[in-house]
This record gives structure tokens, sequence and C-alpha cells, in this order.
């Protein structure tokens, strides 16, 4: 169908540069504000892509997350990521290339192995804890960046502690923090990259973790009992498709770096958050330390989820129209288009969530619980986040062994702001605590193997 038929939403007229300044300055109150005004599917033009649609209504979205995948492509929305993921990554692939990937990735991380990596978090926090200082400032991202790399090294990649893990640790944190630095990943983008300087240490990095993991995947091979492993990392080894194939070592080691770099800052920052939202909201910590006593997982879950909600790490997804044109809510989206879901002003919707800044984990319990298009935090649809139940179940295990062992407060009066960070929405001073009293008695437990 030709462009002419294109029937996009209403949206701001006002000038690209305005509008980006209104991203970029106000965010979601410039969102909200053209949310009321246009109503809610919205057309914007920025300095960045002249034309694309944000989405903020349950019914829309689900539209959207049901709509063809043959129609609506993610992996080209995720270009951007290509130099670090590599182009065979399940986050970069649309349509067939990209169901295989994730039928073949799927399931390890389902079931009875999800009980098999508590132990390994459990056993991960307590390192964390045991090296918090006590009586001083500290702030609690980058330890639980540190936490939840080790959980993905031991949990993902199968990697006992010792140096081999240390080492692979040391590379993998090298190649990975400077793209936490808002505008980083643009930066790394071929077309536009202009810093050649930092491209060229950022590829050294990239060849200093590939190094490591090709050699692994040789390795692992050629092993006869790879299939007694019950990490990830094995598991993709060993998945063959509906034709008997399996994924090639390039394969593999982009998938590898994707569950790497998917899941491990965006479960830091969550929990970051979490604790941050706990720790200023005296009666949410005290009912959550009632449900740690009573076993009551229920609570802790809803805590999780709310503060997913008010705090959704990943502000939004983004499908680009392919093929034809695209049918939704009465629209009709030209080939080319980006649709994107708002999953921070969905959040965020009065109407969705009364009193929604309020931190309210009950909202989670009980019959009237958001469905899968009110809360959205992984995103949905066939490009559904894989490590969901992964992220939801590492976050509890985390909480609860936090609360066990120590008592902390929160080093400012007032909850964090958030800060664009790349792909995150990142506390920005990274929310720092004290720590009122010495650890447990209840020491770390063996890492185990
Ligand atoms: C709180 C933690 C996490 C959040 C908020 C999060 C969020 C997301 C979101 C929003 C997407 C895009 C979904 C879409 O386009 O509809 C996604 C995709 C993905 N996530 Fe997560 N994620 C988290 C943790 C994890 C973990 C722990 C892993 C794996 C170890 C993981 C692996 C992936 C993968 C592989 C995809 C691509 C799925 C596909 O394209 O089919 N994520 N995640």
């Amino acid at each position: 169908m030709s462009v002419s038929a294109a029937r996009l939403p209403p949206g701001p007229r006002l000038p690209r540069l305005v509008q980006t300044a209104g991203f970029v300055l106000a965010g979601p109150r410039f969102l909200e504000a053209c949310r009321r005004r246009y109503g809610n599917a919205v057309t914007f033009s920025t300095v960045f892509d002249s034309s694309f649609v944000m989405v903020f209504d349950p019914g829309l979205v689900k539209e959207v997350f049901q709509g063809s995948s043959a129609q609506l492509h993610a992996g080209e929305a995720n270009a951007l990521l290509g130099p670090v993921l590599g182009e065979r990554s399940v986050l970069l692939l649309d349509e067939d290339e990209h169901l295989r990937h994730r039928r073949l990735m799927l399931p390890p991380f389902h079931g009875r192995r999800m009980q098999a990596y508590e132990q390994v978090i459990r056993a991960a926090t307590d390192t964390e804890i045991d090296s918090w200082p006590v009586g001083e400032q500290f702030a609690l991202l980058p330890t639980m960046q540190s936490l939840t790399l080790r959980a993905i090294l031991r949990a993902v990649f199968g990697y006992a502690t010792g140096p081999a893990e240390a080492e692979l640790r040391r590379r993998l944190r090298a190649m990975v923090e400077p793209l936490a630095r808002p505008r980083r990943l643009l930066l790394l983008s071929a077309v536009r990259s202009r810093d050649r300087g930092a491209v060229l240490r950022f590829e050294a990095q990239r060849r200093a973790v590939d190094e490591i993991l090709y050699a692994e995947i040789a390795r692992r091979r050629g092993e006869p009992d790879l299939e007694q492993r019950d990490d990830v990392f094995s598991a993709l080894l060993l998945a063959e498709d509906e034709r008997g194939d399996r994924l090639t070592d390039k394969e593999v080691r982009d998938e590898l770096v994707t569950l790497l770099l998917a899941g491990h800052e965006t479960t830091a920052t969550g929990l970051a958050w979490t604790f941050d939202l706990l720790l200023h909201n005296a009666s949410v910590l005290r009912r959550t330390h009632d449900a740690i006593e009573a076993g009551n997982d229920d609570y802790l879950d809803a805590v999780v989820k709310e503060a997913l909600r008010i705090r959704p790490v990943i502000p939004g997804v983004g499908r680009v129209v392919s093929g034809g044109d695209f049918h939704f809510g009465g629209y009709v989206i030209p080939p080319g288009v980006e649709i994107n879901p708002s999953i921070r002003t969905i959040h965020r919707r009065t109407d969705l969530y009364p009193d929604p800044r309020a931190f309210r984990p009950e909202r989670f319990l009980g019959p009237g619980a958001p469905d899968t298009y009110t809360w959205l935090p992984f995103g949905g649809g066939t490009r559904r986040c894989l490590g969901a139940s992964f992220a939801l179940m590492e976050m509890r295990v985390v909480l609860r062994r936090v609360l066990e062992r120590v008592r902390l407060r929160p080093a400012d009066a007032t909850p964090e702001k958030v800060q664009f960070r790349a792909i995150t929405l990142a506390p920005r001073r990274g929310v720092r605590v004290l720590q009122d009293r010495p650890p447990s008695a209840a020491v770390a437990e063996p890492v185990p193997a």
C-alpha cells in the first residue's frame, strides 16, 4: 500500500527541536501532557526520528503485542545494540530467525532449573553483603551490578568462583561499563560515531571478551558430559531446532553476550530502585519484614512488581512496521514508522493505578491485580523478556536475603531522581545507604560450583 494511505495518530505540531527538548528535559511530564491533549496514540517528531508513534493505552498495546511478527519488527527497533550484541542476537533478529533462537533459548529459563538458580543467587548475595561497610555510606547500585553479574556468570554461563570467573567478570565489566553512560551507544553506532577513539577502545574490549567465550565454546563442545550441566550456556550448545540443527559458535557467543547485557544491568537497576522505594516507605518495609518472617513470598513478589511499576527500568519498547501498512486503533501506520508502547506512562496512569506515585504492593495482591497490558516492565507478545521469571525470582531472593541479614537505612532523606542512561532509567546517585549493624551471625554459605 502507498504511504499516502497512512492515517497516523495526531501529535504536537511543534518543531522537531522543541519536541526533542520536551523528551530530554521533561520526559514523562511531556508525554503525559501530550497524552491528555491528543489521546492514547500520539505521533511525535524529534531530531532522532522524524515520525514515530507512542502508545499509552493497554487496549492499543494489546493490538501491538498481538500484531504479526512479520509486520512488526522489534529486531529492527533494537538495531542500535548491534555493535555490542552481534547480529545473531535474539534481540536483533526478526520473524522466523527470531522465533528459532527464542525456542532454542527458552527451555533453560523455565521450571526446575529456576530453583537451582535460587541457591546460586542467595550465595552471590551473601558474598556481596559481606563486602559492605558498617556505619559508612555506600551506593547500592554498583554492588547490585556486581551481584547480578556474579549471578549471571554462575547460572547462565556456568562458571564456578575462581580465577577464570574473575577474569571473565573483569573483561565483561570493562566492556559494559562505558555503555551505561548516556549517549554512549550512539557513539558506538558505526554510522553516527565521530569518537573514533571510543569505538576502537570498545572493539578491543569486545575482542578480549570474545577471546574467552570462543575458547570456552570450543572447550565445552568437546566435553562428554555437557548434558549433566544445568547452566544456560551448556543448554544453548546442546539445543536443536526441528531440523536437528544447532546454534553456531557465533550464535552462541551473540546470545551469551545478549543474556548478559539484557539481564545484568536491568536487574541490578530494578533491585536498587526496590531498595530505594522500600527504605523510604517505613510501613511497606515493616510489612515486608513481617512477610519474610511468615515465609510469605507473595508479598515479596508484590513488592518487586510494584517497584518495577513505579520505576520501570526500561521506559518503553519498539516495533518497526515492515512490509505493508499496520492497522491499529483506527489508524494506518506505514512501513518504516516505529511504534513505541510507553511502559513508563501507562504505569503512571491515574485511572489504571489510583494515586500512582504511592508505593503500594497490595495492588498486586488479590483479584484486581493489573493484567499483562497494564503492567508491562518486561514488554510483551512474542518479544516479551526472555528472562522475566529469572529476574523476578532473582529480585525476590536478593530482597529476602538482604533484609534477613542486615539493617539498611537511606543516606538521603528523599528518594532518588531518575536518570536516563543509554537504555535504562537508573537512580541518579546510585541509592546511597548506611548499614546500621554488623552482618548477623548468619554467615555466607559456600557458593555451589
Ligand atoms: C528487571 C530486569 C529486567 C527487565 C526490566 C527487562 C526488560 C526487558 C524488556 C522491556 C525487553 C523487551 C521486550 C519487548 O520488546 O517487548 C526485554 C527483552 C529481553 N530480555 Fe529482559 N529484562 C530484565 C531481565 C532480563 C534477564 C535477567 C534476562 C536473561 C538472563 C533477560 C533477557 C532478555 C532477552 C534475551 C530479551 C529479548 C527477547 C526477544 O527479543 O525475544 N532480561 N527485557
